[in-house]
């Protein structure tokens, strides 16, 4: 197994931040997993897919051409050569994301992608089944969450920065949606792998979080 560093969580525990980090300080590629899950619900729905159809599903997946480049502290996302990297960004992408990933289909053609990424080593990669399916042989793994009301507070911040302004209310009952729908469902659920650290990083600020990883790879 080459080195393959997992971090998971639900949305909003600060994974992108700790991830896009320690990926810097260890000169490592970041895989962004969630941004994968939301540019192939940005691809459906501007083909129009049938959800319910596998057949579709099927045929969707088939023509997908989607790249993901490291960029400038961020990565890149390329549908079929179009840079999506903010269109996919939206609390709406956000649903589209959870609810396209609850798919088989989806799962077994992005956990291919995911897995040809992570076989080149020297990888951060981040979501919500890093550890437990993707790469469920990687030596150093990590679940990060906050309260929900943290969680929250961030991912407004967050959009207000990106110019969406929303009601913390509406963030809030999202997030407890999307925690739900991704913790219950049957394929690939958010959970700690039995083998990871789990960090509340609650009260944490990031380069908090990053050291105490950091900490971790070297004691292990
Ligand atoms: O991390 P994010 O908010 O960009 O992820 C968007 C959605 O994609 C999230 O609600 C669940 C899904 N996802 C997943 O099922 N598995 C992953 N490895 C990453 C994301």
């Amino acid at each position: 197994m080459q080195t393959v560093i997992t971090i998971d969580g639900p949305s909003g525990g600060g994974k992108s931040t700790v991830s896009r980090m320690l990926a810097s300080q260890l000169h490592y590629a970041y895989l962004d997993t969630g941004a994968m899950y939301r540019a192939v619900g940005l691809y459906a729905r501007k083909l129009g897919t049938d959800l319910e159809s596998p057949g579709q599903v099927e045929e969707m997946l088939d023509s997908l051409e989607l790249s993901l480049l490291p960029g400038d502290g961020d990565t890149r996302v390329l549908l079929g050569g179009e840079d999506v990297s903010e269109a996919i960004r939206t609390a709406e992408m956000g649903m589209v994301a959870s609810r396209i990933s609850a798919l088989e289909q989806v799962r077994v053609k992005l956990t291919e992608l995911q897995r040809e990424i992570g076989a080149k080593g020297c990888v951060v990669a981040e979501g919500r089944d890093m550890g437990t399916v993707v790469f469920p042989q990687a030596r150093h793994k990590f679940f990060l969450s906050a309260s929900a009301e943290e969680r929250a507070k961030r991912r407004v911040q967050q959009l207000a920065e990106q110019g969406e302004v929303v009601s913390f209310a509406e963030i809030m009952a999202q997030i407890e949606e999307r925690d739900l729908a991704d913790s219950t469902r049957a394929l690939a659920p958010l959970k700690p792998a039995e083998d990871a650290i789990i960090i509340d990083s609650s009260r944490i600020p990031a380069q908090g979080v990053v050291d105490f990883i950091m900490d971790q790879l070297a004691a292990a």
